[in-house]
Formats: C-alpha cells, sequence, structure tokens
C-alpha cells in the first residue's frame, strides 16, 4: 500500500513527460522547434507571413520532379535538333515565314521572344531566366516562375489534374497539356492530327 502511494507522483511524472513528448513531436506547420544549448526545447511561433518564404529564382532549392505523361508535342516535332542543329541560331525577333508558321505569340509577348522559353543553342530543351536547362518533361518549372500560385496549387492537387492512389504514385499533367504555352487566354491546344494509317503517304 505504502508503495503505491509513493509510486503515485512517479507514475504522473512519468506521463506527464508522455505528453509533453507526443505534444513536442507531433508538428505544427506554424511553429519553430529547436533544443538550446541547455537542452532545453524552444518553440517559436510563426506568423504566416513569416513561414512564406520569398520567391527567388536563384535561391529555389531543386524541386523534385513530378511524374507527367509524355509532353503534347505535335508528331514529328521533337527532338527540335533534328532540324535546329543543322541551322544557325536567330534570335531576331520577327514573324516567322518558313516553318512554325502557325505559333503566333499571344503570351506577355511585349516583354518576351521565343527565346526566352527556348534554349537557344540547344533547341531540344528550355530555359529558365536563371539561365538553367531543363527538359520538356518539366515545363511547369518554367511556367511556375511567373505563375507562382498556380505551380503552388497544381504541386498539391488543387490546379490541373493528378491522377492515381490517394496515397501512392501520382501522374501530373502538364500545364501545357492544357493550356497553349505560346496563346495560353484565348483557346486551348489545336487537337491532335487524326492517326495516320498505315502505308499512307506521308507529306
Ligand atoms: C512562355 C514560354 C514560351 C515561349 C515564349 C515560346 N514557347 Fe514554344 N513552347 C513552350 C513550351 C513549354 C512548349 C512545350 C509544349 C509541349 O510540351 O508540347 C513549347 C513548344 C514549342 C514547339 C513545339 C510545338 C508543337 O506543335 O508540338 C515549337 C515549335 C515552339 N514551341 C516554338 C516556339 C517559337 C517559334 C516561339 C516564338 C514565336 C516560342 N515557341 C515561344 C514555351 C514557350
Ligand atoms: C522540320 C524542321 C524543324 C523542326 C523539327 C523544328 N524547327 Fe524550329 N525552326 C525551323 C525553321 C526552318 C525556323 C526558321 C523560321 C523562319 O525564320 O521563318 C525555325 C525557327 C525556330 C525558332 C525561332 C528562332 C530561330 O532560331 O530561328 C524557334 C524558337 C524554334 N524554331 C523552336 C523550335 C522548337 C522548340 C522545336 C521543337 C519542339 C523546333 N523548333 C522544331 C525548323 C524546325
Ligand atoms: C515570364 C513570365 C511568364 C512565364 C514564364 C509564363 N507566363 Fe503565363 N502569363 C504571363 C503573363 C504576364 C500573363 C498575362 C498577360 C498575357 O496573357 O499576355 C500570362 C498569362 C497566362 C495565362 C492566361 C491567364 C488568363 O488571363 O486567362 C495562362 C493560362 C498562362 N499564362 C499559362 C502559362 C503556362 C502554361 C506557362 C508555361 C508554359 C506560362 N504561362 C509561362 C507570364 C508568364
Ligand atoms: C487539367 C488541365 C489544367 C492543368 C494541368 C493546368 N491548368 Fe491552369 N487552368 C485550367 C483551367 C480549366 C483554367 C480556367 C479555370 C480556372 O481559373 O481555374 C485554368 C486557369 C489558369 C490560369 C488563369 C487563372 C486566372 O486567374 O485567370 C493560369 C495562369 C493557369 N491556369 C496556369 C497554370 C499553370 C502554371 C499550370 C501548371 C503548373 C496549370 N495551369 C495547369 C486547367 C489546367
Amino acid at each position: 500500500m505504502k508503495t503505491l502511494i509513493l509510486a503515485r507522483p512517479l507514475l504522473l511524472t512519468v506521463a506527464l513527460v508522455f505528453v509533453q513528448f507526443l505534444v513536442a513531436t507531433t508538428c505544427h506547420a506554424d511553429r519553430e522547434k529547436f533544443f538550446d544549448s541547455s537542452g532545453k526545447l524552444i518553440v517559436v511561433e510563426k506568423s504566416a507571413a513569416e513561414l512564406l518564404r520569398p520567391y527567388e529564382i536563384k535561391n529555389r532549392k531543386s524541386e523534385k520532379t513530378f511524374p507527367v505523361p509524355r509532353p503534347p508535342f505535335s508528331e514529328g516535332i521533337f527532338p527540335c535538333s533534328q532540324c535546329h542543329s543543322g541551322m544557325t541560331p536567330n534570335p531576331q525577333r520577327r514573324v516567322l515565314t518558313d516553318y512554325h508558321t502557325e505559333i503566333v505569340l499571344h503570351h506577355a509577348e511585349g516583354q518576351r521572344w521565343c527565346t526566352d522559353c527556348h534554349n537557344l543553342l540547344d533547341r531540344d530543351k528550355l530555359r529558365l531566366v536563371s539561365g538553367e536547362l531543363i527538359d520538356f518533361s518539366e515545363s511547369y518549372l518554367l511556367c511556375g516562375q511567373c505563375h507562382g500560385d498556380k505551380f503552388r496549387d497544381w504541386k498539391v492537387g488543387v490546379h490541373g489534374k493528378r491522377t492515381g492512389d490517394w496515397n501512392g504514385d501520382k501522374q501530373y499533367l502538364l500545364c501545357v497539356h492544357c493550356h497553349n504555352p505560346h496563346d495560353p487566354k484565348f483557346k486551348s491546344l489545336k487537337p491532335m492530327p487524326p492517326p495516320q494509317r498505315p502505308g499512307e503517304a506521308k507529306h
């Protein structure tokens, strides 16, 4: 009996420490936790504004890559280098007359040109403002430079379309599966050409 009375405060302490441990390990996104030099747990409340780090492309942590289906290229256009590796790159802003005549830029076109997004020397790559070259399967990084809010929503599945198990592998549609990168405002991507019958003459 006596030992039980003595043990009671001890049990209580153990229980309290356990509860404290639970609280400390349940991560709150709005709190920063660390141990000071004496080993004491310090919890600092952060306001929402403090948690929102300013978007700086050059300080960007390398994004994880997202599984995406094949980029929606027109038949036969990729790799671009099949033509461009033998051509002299022309960074001049102009109306294209020899090829790509269907591409007319209506996307903040006053501020930029093709080669702000397409790398001038290696046409098989896209280019970020930092100068970093990315693959077409990562074009969301390009869009995310200016449409940071939509990019954030896309990553968590609020904007765009994500398929797969809720807790398993997911596949994301690229921004360009839904938006024409050259003319996003007025119409969606042009429909794919119909499949060619085997044996049919190629243009
Ligand atoms: C806002 C960035 C941006 C600008 C500016 C831009 N492009 Fe693109 N372009 C893209 C992206 C992203 C794709 C990839 C689409 C895809 O994955 O199918 C693309 C695709 C293409 C394609 C392949 C189209 C197809 O039918 O599959 C060609 C050709 C092209 N761009 C040429 C140009 C030319 C020429 C210009 C300038 C008149 C230009 N682009 C301006 C981002 C841009
Ligand atoms: C069948 C050949 C061919 C393919 C494939 C091709 N291009 Fe082109 N591209 C051309 C020609 C020809 C021009 C020059 C058009 C003009 O000056 O009127 C051009 C011009 C461009 C330009 C303007 C800048 C420059 O150097 O003249 C961009 C940007 C461009 N192409 C991007 C692409 C991209 C991106 C792809 C792949 C998705 C691609 N091209 C695939 C033939 C091609
Ligand atoms: C350099 C900055 C920049 C980049 C990179 C960029 N955009 Fe834009 N985007 C703009 C601006 C500015 C506008 C509004 C003005 C306009 O449409 O001309 C716009 C407009 C849009 C709109 C239309 C919004 C409306 O008013 O309906 C869509 C959709 C869009 N962008 C998608 C994309 C996609 C997809 C990509 C990647 C291929 C991309 N943007 C890359 C700057 C950018
Ligand atoms: C599954 C198709 C789909 C995908 C993928 C998608 N979008 Fe959209 N997006 C839409 C539709 C539909 C709208 C118009 C309705 C709306 O505002 O939500 C839209 C609207 C927008 C607008 C204009 C919003 C406004 O405020 O006027 C921008 C900018 C945009 N998307 C950028 C992006 C970017 C950047 C990505 C990739 C990170 C992306 N979208 C991926 C379908 C898509």
